[in-house]
């Protein structure tokens, strides 16, 4: 009984305290101020809204032009199907567009599964199915990802780790490995590429740093990863018979768990 009084004191302060009952005493005084500030923000989000859509206009034509590594992996998908057979039957794939990815290895008979790095605001119908019924996901690589040890066969990752400073790398790159019981296989930009300036920073959270082919296979080592060297003489040769010139760099990487 004595409490329910107490709560119903502490409420009524609250409206007593609450910021807004301030400003409706003033209301008469800052309404001229307060249509100069709509004005105002009307104009930011027209100006917001235009750079969007100039933004949004950009990232076509780059996808179109298939200068993204996603684009590539999607490319390479039957070319990564000779290469390591009929042991690719379930694949994780990391990376923007991610729902791209795996219907098209649904497509071609195979196991897929997605992790969408960054925030998705413009996923289309078959994306939005694929994530809710949890095939594709929405998560931060930079944490541990929510799968078992090896649950997947092969683990493919694209226009992600680019993205990450070496602190986090360390945590990534390991927990990547962890999910695959064959292979982990990475697609990154190659420095000096023209795709580096145009990816929106805003969207990663920093801009890419693309690091050179010495640069990677000396993290690879210090990191514990060995080059899976059968697959890729196997990729290479899949590869130039079907005059697939990659602008990205391709690494197989042995999960050595
Ligand atoms: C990442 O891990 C390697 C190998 O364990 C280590 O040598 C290096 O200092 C680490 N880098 C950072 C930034 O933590």
């Amino acid at each position: 009984m004595s409490k329910r009084t107490g709560n119903t004191a502490r409420r009524a302060n609250d409206g007593i305290g609450h910021p807004f009952s301030g400003t409706a005493h003033q209301k008469s005084r800052a309404s001229p101020l307060l249509s100069v500030g709509l004005i105002l923000v009307g104009a930011f989000l027209l100006i917001a809204y235009s750079y969007r859509s100039s933004f949004v206009g950009e990232r076509v034509i780059l996808k179109d032009q298939g200068l993204s590594c996603t684009m590539e992996v999607r490319q390479a998908i039957p070319l990564l199907k000779k290469t390591y057979g009929d042991s690719m039957r379930k694949v994780l794939h990391v990376g923007p567009e991610t729902c791209t990815v795996v219907s098209d290895l649904f497509k071609e008979d195979t196991e897929a599964w997605g992790i969408e790095p960054y925030d998705m605001e413009d996923a289309e119908s078959s994306c939005k199915s694929l994530l809710r019924k949890g095939i594709v996901r929405v998560a931060d690589i930079k944490f541990s990802l929510p799968y078992q040890t090896k649950s997947f066969t092969h683990v493919i990752a694209s226009d992600a780790l680019d993205y990450l400073t070496p602190k986090y790398l360390n945590k990534t790159l390991p927990e990547l490995a962890r999910l695959a019981s064959d292979s982990l296989i990475i697609f990154a930009g190659v420095p000096g590429q023209p795709r580096a300036k145009v990816a929106d920073p805003s969207k990663f959270g920093r801009p890419a740093k693309l690091r050179s082919p010495s640069w990677w296979i000396r993290y690879f080592i210090q990191t514990r990863l060995k080059e899976n060297e059968v697959a890729a003489k196997k990729f290479e040769k899949a590869a130039k018979l079907n005059s697939y010139n990659p602008g990205c760099q391709i690494f197989h990487l042995s999960s050595n768990n």
